[in-house]
């Protein structure tokens, strides 16, 4: 069989799930795969593995109670575990391969977890523990991980709502050091890859070690220097997760100067998902009904439409102390306010990582806010 081309265009066939691959091993010719796979509230009966577009086997289902433990509220996290092993698979395709995990329900695909995979292990330059900490990740192996399933959801949907050939410009804003800019590099050769940052330290990490990116740091409040309508995409990745209502507001509209006219947004949201892992992966006595305690606190972030008032202390050694916050939005709220800058083409749950929401969103005609 051809290999498959991976650039713009990996399949996404299935509402997204939860999930991880904990385990990814080539040995003695035999591809071993583990991880869990979990679409809320579904009891899933099987999980098909495609290795770059390649049906190659099923997994079967294992036990996971450390699923279960972080996901109280519900009752088929235990039962989300797989566990494959591959005598035949395809070569990788530039050295990476798409893994897709579809989650099978009553005979029928249900939900699907996609990642990009090296399973020739090798990987480029990676930051210092102390820059990766910046960004939230110190574990190396999760940082890889993360970096290789965020590039794939991102790729995917680009692949299916842009023609690559109108895409010149792409701006990774709030790039961190390069987490996912860097497989972005890999893999579009047909646009400028840009990075952009608040923090000095990990923009010159970035220019150091991804020479085909152009990297800039930028202060924490707009305007950046760029152009007006310089860029057809532009992505951030766990950046509007950070900002309170007021600054997500100031970005949209500074993202929205610098976007051509019918370009993309991708930007990730913490949503009800995360929300709930979040709370239940902190204290035991949480735990008590907790089917109960989800519901409630659904309840409150939905009364609320977006909490912004945890302050995250990672980078007040950059920041005020008050800039930087965890922040949890409901889609509704985000349709609301973001829907005054853009058009939003989507809002997928659990879209990007396995964990965070994704919003799609397009510059249509004027949209942006009067000042206030
Ligand atoms: C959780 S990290 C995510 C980094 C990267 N997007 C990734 O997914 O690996 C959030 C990043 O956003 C940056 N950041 C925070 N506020 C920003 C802003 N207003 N503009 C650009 N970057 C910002 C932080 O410095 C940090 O590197």
């Amino acid at each position: 069989m051809a290999p498959v081309k991976l650039c713009w265009a990996p399949v996404r066939c299935h509402p997204c799930s939860a999930g991880n691959i904990d385990r990814l091993v080539v040995s003695d010719n035999t591809l071993t795969i583990e991880g869990w796979l979990l679409l809320p509230g579904v009891r899933v009966d099987s999980v098909t593995v495609f290795v770059n577009g390649q049906e190659c086997g099923v997994g079967e289902l294992v036990i996971r109670k450390d699923v279960g433990k972080v996901h109280p509220w519900d009752e088929f996290a235990e039962q989300s575990g797989f566990r494959v092993c591959l005598q035949s698979y395809p070569d990788p395709v530039d050295g990476l391969s798409l893994i897709q995990l579809v989650g099978v329900v009553s005979g029928s695909p249900a939900c699907c977890y996609s990642t990009f995979s090296q399973l020739d292990s090798t990987v480029g330059a990676l930051p210092t523990t102390r820059l990766a900490k910046m960004i939230g990740s110190p574990d190396r192996d999760a940082y890889i991980a993360q970096g290789l399933k965020v590039s794939c959801d991102l790729l995917t949907v680009m692949g299916q709502i842009v023609d690559s050939q109108n895409v010149r410009r792409i701006l990774d804003w709030g790039c961190g050091c390069g987490r996912v800019t860097a497989h972005l590099l890999k893999v579009i050769r047909s646009a400028e890859v840009y990075g952009c940052d608040i923090v000095e330290e990990l923009i010159d990490w970035c220019t150091k070690s991804l020479p085909n990116g152009s990297f800039c740091r930028i202060n924490p409040s707009p305007p950046t220097p760029y152009e007006d309508s310089f860029f057809n995409i532009v992505i951030g990745t766990s950046v509007f997760t950070h900002l309170d209502r007021k600054r997500q507001h100031e970005w949209l509209d500074e993202i929205h100067r610098i976007l051509a006219p019918g370009g993309i947004v991708l930007a990730s949201t913490l949503g009800e998902y995360a929300f709930l892992r979040d709370y239940f992966s902190k204290g035991k006595l949480r735990n008590l009904f907790p089917k109960l305690q989800a519901r409630k606190n659904l309840f409150k972030l939905r009364k609320k439409g977006i909490l912004d008032g945890r302050p995250n202390p990672t980078l007040d050694h950059v920041t005020a102390t008050d800039y930087y916050r965890d922040v949890f939005q409901t889609t509704s709220y985000t349709a609301e306010a973001w829907g005054k800058h853009f058009e939003i083409l989507d809002h997928l749950q659990i879209g990007l990582g396995g964990y965070q929401d994704l919003v799609i969103m397009t510059k249509g005609a004027a949209k942006r806010l009067p000042p206030e």
